[in-house]
């Protein structure tokens, strides 16, 4: 009979718990069983009105169904603490929904510029070649043929590891004073220590010089470097290599002109000029646009090649420049800003 009793108040606790929102109306429901006047405390008073040998039967059927029924409320605690938890994490997260625009980075304009010219390059058999930014004064000054006094050498204008001066007392052959490197044409000394001729190299790489920042000077700067070697190489080969490049570069309507100039390693030497009619405001002028010349055969002779069975010609170009040229960019400085409107500009374009 007792049982009987006990297992509808456990059925009564489970029924009064469904749906039960809050930890409050759950403490509520907790009293009205287990609370002082709870009905299981109030149950349990009949054992006074027990027969004495009934009573332990009675108080082990009243201890289980007690038992039974703190699990259940206990149970649902868990459950509600659950809840609450989960409601603190705020709206839950629908997974099909789009999710939201991520920033899509583009490519920097000198890279994309610096892309399209080794791709010129490498449709007429031109490979790619590296070196690094630190370099020699022996790579980058006298293996170029360029006289000691030279004021490309000058502590103004190149930038010279600080221990040159610790070596003003060694002889020249033992000293090796680093640098970084003022343009990509050591790149030609690297290349051809390395390979043999016949070769065609395109060298792009970060150049580095001591000028004062202004809207057409930067320390820190980039140049594609162009050695061919080969036999019996003319400079009416040089033009058609750069008139070819510069073609595809600003298109079919450039003209183009060498003028006669001076680099230490090149003999003779020119500067390339370009005129372009639809170049904004430097439509149809001509414009000054890469250094160039048949390697002088003092170089070829110190890294030991023939010049008597080889020769080429070499040229360097900014890529600064061109890019500035191509998409008429008046300071060189938005390069190097890291200005998302400057920057944006450019990310569509291959
Ligand atoms: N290195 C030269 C410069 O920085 C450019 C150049 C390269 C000229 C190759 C001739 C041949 O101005």
């Amino acid at each position: 009979m007792e049982n009987q009793d006990l297992q509808v108040l456990v059925a009564d606790a489970k029924a009064a718990l469904i749906g039960v929102p809050s930890k409050a109306q759950w403490e509520q429901i907790k009293a009205t069983f287990l609370g002082p006047k709870g009905s299981l405390t109030q149950y349990a008073k009949r054992m006074g009105s027990i027969a004495k040998e009934d009573r332990p039967t009675f108080g082990k059927l009243l201890n289980q169904a007690k038992g039974e029924i703190e699990e259940i409320f206990q149970d649902r605690l868990v459950k509600l603490e659950e809840l609450e938890d989960l409601k603190s994490l705020g709206p839950p997260i629908d997974p099909t929904l789009p999710s939201s625009p991520s920033f899509l980075g583009g490519i920097h304009p000198l890279t994309k510029t610096r892309r399209r010219i080794v791709s010129i390059f490498k449709k007429i058999g031109f490979t790619v070649a590296e070196a690094s930014e630190v370099e020699t004064e022996w790579f980058c000054f006298d293996a170029l043929n360029t006289p000691d006094d030279h004021p490309a050498r000058d502590e103004q204008d190149t930038l010279f590891f600080p221990s040159r001066s610790n070596w003003a007392n060694v002889s020249r052959k033992n000293q090796e004073s680093y640098l970084l490197r003022t343009h990509t044409s050591s790149v030609q000394i690297r290349t051809l220590l390395k390979e043999k001729p016949p070769l065609r190299v395109i060298a792009p790489g970060r150049c580095f010089r001591r000028d004062t920042v202004d809207a057409t000077h930067s320390a820190n700067f980039h140049q594609t470097e162009g050695l061919f070697v080969d036999h019996k190489v003319t400079v009416r080969d040089l033009k058609g290599v750069l008139d070819y490049f510069l073609k595809e570069l600003f298109g079919d309507k450039v003209e183009t002109r060498l003028r006669p100039s001076f680099f230490p390693f090149t003999e003779p030497s020119f500067e390339v000029d370009l005129k372009v009619p639809d170049l904004g405001k430097l439509s149809n002028k001509w414009i000054e646009i890469m250094g160039c010349g048949m390697v002088d055969p003092a170089v070829l002779n110190l890294v030991e090649i023939d010049p008597q069975e080889w020769n080429g010609f070499a040229f360097g170009l900014g890529i600064e420049r061109v890019t500035m040229l191509l998409h008429g960019i008046d300071d060189i400085r938005h390069f190097y800003q890291n200005d998302q409107r400057f920057l944006s500009q450019f990310s569509s374009q291959v």
